[in-house]
């Protein structure tokens, strides 16, 4: 209980057993599974295979000394048959989606009504001439037509492209020339606090800066106009163009109609899905049918310790990877109930996501550490006015949390009850690959845990040589995974390309370096400390801007910080702290508790140099905080392109107080 005593026994140094009645429930229980899975790497990935369907035996676990490495090599399956048709003899009647929309509304699929419209959809692509491997763009916001295109592209073969709705049309044009995408499944419009955004016109302007065009564009009608809805907006009243086509009216047209889902081969392409573009150019990664599926089921089920029965809620836009592999492909593969909301944290009220957890009795809840710290921010009486008892386990995914938040979250949403599993992975890895085993691990707030069974991680040095325990340097991964891109598949020298800072991997026969940097204590946690492009380098010290950044967080009175590096005639580098002070806080005072707070944490020598006060910080639309742009800010430097921003208009505010102080 918040506020009881008890809880905070259960509470060991820094380190927090996973609760007894979690343990004996946990799917994965086993406390010699990694060592075991060392010993028997890679065969021991056949227990990921094992969660799916194949309609072809595979004949190696790993084929090919590698590159290529080819994941469950000579099997082949089908990803929209292993998320629905394969429920449907257990389970047609349970609920497969729930979907909570903008405006109130809510709408549920039950595994049988999913196998229907899948079927219909992809009958309906095909009738449009998509083929195996023609890739379609999905354009849409978190409605259920949106993982319906999902599994009816993968049902045909032809991997899909989500581009996140919230992207602009240049945005979107760029994904769909690079990927050679010549479909479009979009909607008119949906709502956003309230007011629509016009999804089609952004569409539209995408068709034209495209030099072929687009072959046929899918319109979801989300606003309702077109069945007599609403809006008086003749935006969204134009009617469709001859290469235009209703999706209601095609899946009408396809009524009853079954597609016989295609065979793919393990390693054949699933869907791509562009890196977030707040640095250099978006990059597309093509993950795998097979090796990606297994991945995605096998961490839903050893992590998320998510069951059949299960209703599970992983608060990331589908536009993201989260949003594929553990709203949309894990916990269908699973065949349990997923929720899907399209709305935001707080509207029409600050308690939004529990009365959603509440009502809907959810049992999973997975989101970022950047809505939990937004949720500390509006108070615990949010949560303390919902039952939030139906909730058996927690995560966090994105950026590191840092342990107030984290401890906040374990008390106030898990009633100190329910295990906290922070997962670091990457678009790149497709799936989770550092993390505690909910069941098996002690947590220790702040540090993501140990590296899965069967992944092969660690922080090494400059020279590729594994860090002492206390020690910084770079998280690299030094085996093949299930979840490996294509890309990786098919070029071991793809990584080289990439990274700005390259440590020394020329001993690992194979490695995968991942650009965070990161450090281990002596039971093996790694506790990540932010890309390595946002260290800072003071006076020849390195520190992570995480590390910094989480210190700050975890005063009393801030809601949420971002640390950058800015000139300094001295040290190199001076570290910039950019802090959004919770409401009704004495700026004042906590700019000393701010001091005091990395001075006690790190060390005076990271103690901020200027700490700028803002009322938010500059974050993309995928809730990431911009830190390019506060390093631009702080080094007075011409600001680029800031498009990519959610909140643009703190920009001029920022630059206002940083000329304040000069
Ligand atoms: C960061 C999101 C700390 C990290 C799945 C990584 C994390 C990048 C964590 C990938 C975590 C993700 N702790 N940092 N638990 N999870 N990151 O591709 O810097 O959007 O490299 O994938 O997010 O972001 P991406």
């Amino acid at each position: 209980m918040p506020g009881d005593e008890s809880w905070h026994h259960a509470v060991t140094g820094d380190a927090i057993e996973p609760p007894a009645s979690f343990a004996e429930q946990a799917n994965v229980t086993d406390p010699d599974l990694r060592e075991q899975s060392a010993r028997e790497w890679p065969d021991c990935w056949s227990r990921a295979a094992d969660l799916l369907d194949w309609s072809d035996d595979y004949d190696a676990v790993l084929g090919g000394d590698g590159p290529p490495f080819r994941w469950f090599d000579g099997g082949e399956l089908n990803a929209s048959y292993n998320c629905v048709d394969r429920h449907l003899d257990e389970r047609k009647n349970q609920v497969a989606l729930t979907w909570e929309g903008r405006l109130g509304e809510s709408r549920s699929y039950s595994y049988l009504d999913l196998y229907r419209e899948v079927n219909e959809f992809a009958a309906a692509l095909r009738e449009l001439g998509v083929e195996e491997e023609d890739v379609v763009t999905l354009y849409m916001p978190v409605v259920p037509e949106l993982p319906i295109a999902m599994l009816a592209c993968a049902r045909i073969g032809a991997p899909h492209s989500v581009v996140f709705a919230g992207f602009s049309a240049d945005a979107l044009a760029m994904r769909m020339d690079d990927a050679d995408s010549e479909y479009l499944v979009t909607c008119d419009g949906y709502y956003r606090r309230g007011a629509p955004v016009h999804q089609k016109n952004k569409a539209d302007n995408a068709a034209i800066a495209l030099d072929d065009g687009i072959e046929a564009t899918v319109v979801v009608d989300r606003l309702g106009v077109r069945d007599g809805g609403e809006s008086s907006d003749a935006a969204d009243d134009a009617p469709l163009a001859a290469d235009e086509y209703d999706y209601d009216d095609l899946v009408t047209a396809h009524r009853g109609e079954t597609v016989e889902p295609v065979p793919r081969d393990a390693t054949d392409q699933l869907f791509l899905i562009y890196t977030s573009g707040t640095t250099g150019e978006p990059t597309g990664v093509r993950h795998t049918t097979g090796g990606y599926l297994a991945h995605a089921a096998w961490t839903s089920r050893a992590v998320l310790d998510i069951r059949p029965e299960d209703t599970h809620w992983c608060s990331a836009d589908i536009g993201w990877i989260t949003g594929h592999s553990y709203t949309v492909y894990g916990p269908l593969a699973l065949g349990s109930t997923t929720m899907l909301y399209e709305g935001t944290p707080d509207h029409p009220e600050k308690d939004r996501v529990w009365e959603l957890i509440e009502r809907n009795a959810v049992d999973v809840f997975y989101t970022a550490p950047t809505a939990i710290r937004a949720f500390m921010k509006w108070g615990e009486q949010h949560p303390a006015s919902h039952d939030l008892s139906s909730l058996r386990l927690l995560g966090t995914v994105g950026e590191p949390i840092n342990p107030r938040a984290w401890k906040w979250y374990h008390e106030h949403i898990g009633n100190g009850e329910c295990p906290v599993v922070d997962t670091w992975w990457q678009t790149e890895t497709g799936g989770m690959m550092v993390t505690t085993l909910p069941g098996v691990d002690e947590m220790k707030p702040g540090s993501a845990g140990l590296p899965l069974p069967g992944i092969d991680a660690k922080v090494v040095d400059g020279d590729g040589e594994p860090v002492e325990p206390g020690e910084t340097g770079y998280l690299v991964v030094t085996s093949p995974w299930p979840g490996m891109p294509l890309s990786m598949v098919e070029d071991d020298g793809w990584f080289a390309d990439h990274a700005p800072v390259f440590p020394d991997l020329s001993d690992y026969e194979w490695a995968y370096f991942t650009e965070d940097g990161a450090t281990v204590d002596e039971d093996g946690y790694v506790t990540l400390l932010g890309r390595v492009d946002d260290v800072i380098n003071v006076s020849g010290h390195r520190f992570g801007t995480m590390e910094i950044e989480s210190a700050i967080a975890d005063v009393e009175g801030v809601a949420e910080a971002a640390v950058v590096s800015g000139p300094h005639d001295l040290k190199g580098q001076a570290v910039y702290a950019y802090v959004s002070a919770a409401e009704d806080s004495d700026e004042a005072a906590l700019r000393g508790r701010v001091t005091d707070a990395v001075d006690a944490a790190i060390g005076p020598i990271a103690v901020p140099d200027v700490v700028v006060f803002t009322p938010e910080l500059p974050k993309t639309r995928s809730g990431k905080v911009m830190r390019r742009l506060l390093e631009d800010i702080a080094n007075d430097d011409d600001l680029g392109d800031t498009s990519a921003l959610r909140n643009p208009e703190v920009v001029g505010e920022l630059e206002s107080a940083l000329g304040e102080r000069d």
